[in-house]
């Protein structure tokens, strides 16, 4: 699916230049997480995997006097992150493999993710280091896509491609923690206590403006599993499989120009014990 070497590379570029369509695809869940994170004390948060830094933004503008650190492996987009959070003094963004960071002056009392901790090989000795750099009593709080069939965004443009079901359901990619027994118990293993799995539907917009329609077959041409099988494809198929898409996304509701596909998330909160 997504590899860290993917990020390093063309996935990363692509989505520090598609900010604005990635931001706009998760505006609704985005809304739910800082709900939920509003009620969580944090004085030094971590936000891992941060890609284009909307939520360490987010975070940094509302509490002022906390620190924020946006950790990304992905150049080009922690280049994007500094410079769209350039006017949060109290923010800062490292470009690193989050699965091994330490920084002996930075230990996080909340832990927070926007579906940026999916990708790694290792997750249970991802989460190990996670609960290892936290401080007593800390907090996690991060995103990730429930089962395929409830996420319509991926899985219809995906049949309409024909591509084959991952060989491997829970190597990194999207819905590498879709399963919540699964999870749990990576969690758990890497020392992490009151696990609590909320689910959350949202409308993944990806599509708006005067042509809804047009937008979201740009989006597909740039985002998500099928971007890369179109790339590879010759014009004439491409074509083809585009048209496959839209007349699909055409049968969709465009509520005020905005075309929007079911999505669901868990919200997966835990604690350090204290
Ligand atoms: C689906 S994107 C989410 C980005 C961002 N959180 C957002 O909501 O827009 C996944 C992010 O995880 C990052 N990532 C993948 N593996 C990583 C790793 N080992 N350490 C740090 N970041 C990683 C990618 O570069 C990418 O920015």
């Amino acid at each position: 699916m997504a590899t860290k070497a993917d990020w390093q590379d063309a996935t990363g570029k692509v989505w520090a230049r598609s900010f604005d369509r990635t931001d706009r695809a998760f505006a609704g869940l985005t809304q739910i997480m800082l709900e939920r994170l509003s009620s969580m004390p944090g004085e030094t948060i971590l936000d891992i995997g941060c890609g284009a830094g909307e939520l360490s933004i987010a975070l940094a503008t509302a509490r002022p006097h906390a620190r924020i650190t946006g950790i990304d492996v992905s150049s080009e987009l922690i280049e994007t992150s500094r410079r769209r959070g350039a006017a949060c003094p109290n923010l800062a963004f490292e470009c690193a493999d989050a699965a091994i960071w330490t920084d002996p002056a930075f230990s996080p009392d909340l832990l927070t993710s926007r579906h940026g901790v999916m990708f790694f090989d290792d997750p249970a000795a991802a989460f190990g280091n996670f609960h290892a750099i936290a401080q007593a009593g800390g907090r996690l709080l991060f995103s990730c896509f429930r089962q395929p069939s409830l996420n319509a965004w991926v899985t219809e443009p995906s049949r309409l491609l024909d591509l084959p079901a991952p060989d491997d359901p829970f190597a990194p990619g999207p819905f590498v923690f879709a399963d919540e027994d699964r999870t749990r118990s990576i969690l758990s293993k890497a020392g992490w206590r009151d696990i609590a799995f909320e689910p959350v539907d949202f409308g993944f917009v990806v599509g708006a403006g005067d042509d809804p329609v047009s937008d979201a077959l740009a989006f597909f041409r740039k985002i998500g599993p099928p971007a890369r099988v179109l790339f590879e494809m010759d014009e004439a198929a491409r074509d083809d499989a585009l048209g496959r898409i839209a007349r699909w996304l055409a049968g969709k509701p465009h509520d005020g120009g905005v075309l929007a596909l079911p999505a669901a998330a868990w919200i997966v909160t835990a604690r350090k014990a204290g």
